[in-house]
Order: structure tokens, then C-alpha cells, then sequence
């Protein structure tokens, strides 16, 4: 079911809207699926949550003009890889445009079908189940069908700059 939020049209500024919320920071999480052929696809987000525990749930945001989210919608299934402060290579190779994105990035195959990006922080296997309509974005749910946690530290995103969590105290 597709449903369509719209909201008034007040004069906000997408200059800064994108400034006050990139200031905020987020992880980044490689959406991976595959074509009707096999092929990997997959593309970069800083949107990727938890949604729900009972029944587990995640979702993400992604801009209407992906090229990749219409071959992985088709088939319904994607894995979240949660990337590392190793995999900032897998980071810039999968938020490039093309068909070419996975050319030297390891993975395996998930329970799904759906490859599961070597030394990611955890893979999160899942089926889509809900798409909203947002504006310029598809805001979309998953029914998590499987977790494996991975190894590393998350990378972060913030102000256009990759970087690693710091606790308080540590310099
Ligand atoms: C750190 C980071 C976070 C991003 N977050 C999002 C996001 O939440 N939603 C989105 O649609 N694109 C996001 N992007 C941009 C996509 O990764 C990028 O547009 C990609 O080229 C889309 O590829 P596609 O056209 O093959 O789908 C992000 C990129 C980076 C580097």
C-alpha cells in the first residue's frame, strides 16, 4: 500500500534545512539488493533506523531520482549493511551513480539473496513491506528477517565529513 503525505508549502529554505540538519549526525548504511539477473546493486544512506520491535521493523528515506531503489523494490528485499570506520571506499564507491558500484568490494550472500558487504558492523536482512510517498522521497519500512552483528566502529557522517564516534572524556 502506497500512501501520500503533503504538507503546506511555508518558505523554507532548502539551503538550510540541508545546514541545520547536516549538522546533526547520522551512520551510514549501504542499501544492497539485486537485479532480476543477480547482478549487486546498492546505494549509500544516512536515513537508515529502527523503526519498530514488536514486530521488528526499520526504515529508511531515498530520493525519488534513485536509480538503483526501482531494481531492488522489484524484487522486494534488501540488506542494511551498517559500514564501518574501515569502509569509507565502500561508502564513496556505492553513493556513485552507475552500474558498476560493486567492482572490488567483497560480499556474501545473505538467507535473503541479498549480499551482505564484507566488514560491515552488522547486516540487517529485510523485507519491504511499506513505501510512503514524502515530497521528493520514498520513505520505506522493512520487516527485519535476519541480524548478524559484524566487528568495527560505525562510521559517522556530519557537515559533509566522515568520522568516528568519540565518547566523553577521550580526546
Ligand atoms: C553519507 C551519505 C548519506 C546519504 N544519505 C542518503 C539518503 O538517506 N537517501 C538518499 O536517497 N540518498 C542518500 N545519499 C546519496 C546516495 O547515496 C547517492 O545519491 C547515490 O548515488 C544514489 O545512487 P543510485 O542513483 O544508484 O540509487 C547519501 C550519500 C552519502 C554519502
Amino acid at each position: 500500500m502506497s500512501v501520500v503525505v503533503t504538507a503546506p508549502n511555508p518558505v523554507i529554505h532548502p539551503v538550510a534545512q540541508r545546514e541545520i540538519f547536516g549538522a546533526l549526525p547520522t551512520g551510514v548504511t549501504a542499501i544492497t539488493g539485486r537485479t532480476s539477473g543477480g547482478s549487486p546493486r546498492g546505494f549509500v544512506v544516512g536515513t537508515f533506523q529502527s523503526l519498530s520491535l514488536d514486530p521488528p521493523l526499520v526504515t529508511f528515506c531515498v530520493d525519488k531520482s534513485s536509480s538503483t531503489w526501482p531494481t531492488l523494490r522489484s524484487l522486494g528485499r534488501f540488506t542494511a549493511n551498517i559500514l564501518s570506520t574501515e569502509q569509507l571506499h565502500v561508502c564513496r564507491a556505492l553513493s556513485r551513480k552507475g552500474d558498476e558500484k560493486f567492482r572490488g568490494i567483497g560480499y556474501e550472500e545473505s538467507p535473503l539473496g541479498t549480499p551482505r558487504i564484507s566488514g560491515a558492523t552488522a547486516w540487517i536482512d529485510c523485507e519491504v513491506i511499506s513505501e510512503v510517498v514524502a515530497g521528493d522521497h520514498f520513505v520505506i519500512i522493512g520487516s527485519i528477517k535476519a541480524i548478524t552483528p559484524g566487528t568495527g566502529e560505525a562510521l559517522l557522517f556530519r557537515g559533509g565529513q566522515f568520522g568516528e564516534f568519540t565518547p566523553e572524556g577521550r580526546s
